[in-house]
């Protein structure tokens, strides 16, 4: 293999650019030709690619987003727009890629690999910590300090005026950065997908909480939660409840930017060295991930088949600590 690219695709997360850079760095480490792709799958289809050499990824390891820019392509869902994308790579003898991203993303390199042969390795980045074949994502730590630098904020001018706010946390279907937000910021409560939850559940504890002399509360709301969202729980709340004017905070992109935490950048950076050195030794279909502080690999098809998830502990754990 003489000429690999890389490419970020989906949601952007805080370290993908560093991500990017080990990818270069590496390949010219081990002799190999890079070009970068812009916004993922569409500017493969589209011909939007360039070479990189060690000096294009001067200066960004502390930067958040991407310079490559990413992308949600709709043409990539059907074959023929895998198809130009695949001609794409045979124009510029592109022999192996880098797709860093989400599980979307590696659904769309497990088909590029299936319909025509080329070689992919997934790079596990998204904010929402929710792939399998990995314990961490790249952006997770970043957006989780985010959130709870924000509910810590939130924290004082609701102790201030004795106010409950309801907190809305990123993370798609996935509560995991919305219970890790709870627990570190020390919320008092927290409605996340993964466990049964009820405005009526929810309104017995801020009562039970109200009657142990608690005067403000924070209550963490992951956004693919069955109550709803942030607003219908508030909504609920006043309807329903004494507590008639709960304050809504949705967090929403500021969790998406920022300069990666250390955690996320010397994440990024092993594994966007472990991939080049997965692709030369013949490596595809495979994602890198983390495990134990290894660097382990598994089938792409592990990224939504064994989807991450926090242990039911966790649960338990928020309870006993509001
Ligand atoms: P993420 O990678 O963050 O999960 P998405 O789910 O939006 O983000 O996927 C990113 C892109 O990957 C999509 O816009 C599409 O181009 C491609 N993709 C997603 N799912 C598939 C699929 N089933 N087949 C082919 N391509 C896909
Ligand atoms: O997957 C990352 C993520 O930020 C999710 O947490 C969120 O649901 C989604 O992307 C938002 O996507 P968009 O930026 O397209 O609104």
């Amino acid at each position: 293999m003489k000429h690999i690219g890389v490419l970020t695709s989906g949601g952007d997360s805080p370290g993908m650019n560093a991500a990017i850079r080990a990818v270069v760095r590496a390949a010219h480490h081990y002799g190999l030709q890079v070009s970068g792709i812009e916004r993922g799958y569409q500017g493969l289809i589209h011909n939007h690619v360039r070479p990189m050499d060690r000096r294009s990824v001067s200066g960004i390891i502390n930067l958040g987003g991407t310079i490559l820019h990413t992308a949600r392509c709709m043409e990539f869902l059907e074959p023929e727009g895998r198809a130009r994308a695949a001609e794409t790579l045979a124009r510029h003898d592109i022999e192996g890629l880098v797709v860093i991203g989400g599980d979307g993303s590696y659904r769309g390199a497990m088909k590029l690999h299936e319909e025509h042969g080329i070689r992919c390795i997934g790079l596990p980045g998204t904010i929402d910590n929710d792939i399998g074949g990995t314990n961490f994502t790249i952006g997770y730590d970043t957006a989780l300090n985010t959130a709870i630098e924000a509910i810590d904020r939130i924290r004082d001018t609701a102790a201030s005026h004795d106010r409950i706010f309801l907190v809305e946390v990123m993370g798609r279907n996935s509560g995991y950065l919305a219970m890790m937000s709870a627990i570190a910021g020390g919320a008092e409560e927290v409605l996340v997908p993964e466990t049964e939850s009820s405005v009526e559940g929810l309104i017995e504890r801020l009562r039970a909480g109200a009657a142990k002399g608690k005067t403000s509360h924070i209550v963490v709301i992951a956004e693919g939660e069955e109550c709803g969202s942030a607003t219908d729980v508030a909504e609920k709340l006043a309807q329903k409840s004494e507590f008639t004017d709960p304050k809504v905070t949705v967090i929403g992109h500021l969790q998406r930017g920022g300069s990666p935490t250390a955690f996320d950048r010397i994440l990024a950076s092993r594994f966007g060295v472990r991939a080049v050195e997965a692709l030369r030794a013949g490596e595809t279909g495979v994602m890198v991930g983390v495990r134990g502080n290894q660097m382990i690999l598994s089938p792409l098809s592990d990224a939504w088949e064994q989807h991450t998830r926090f242990d039911p502990s966790f649960t338990e754990l928020a309870r006993i600590l509001s």
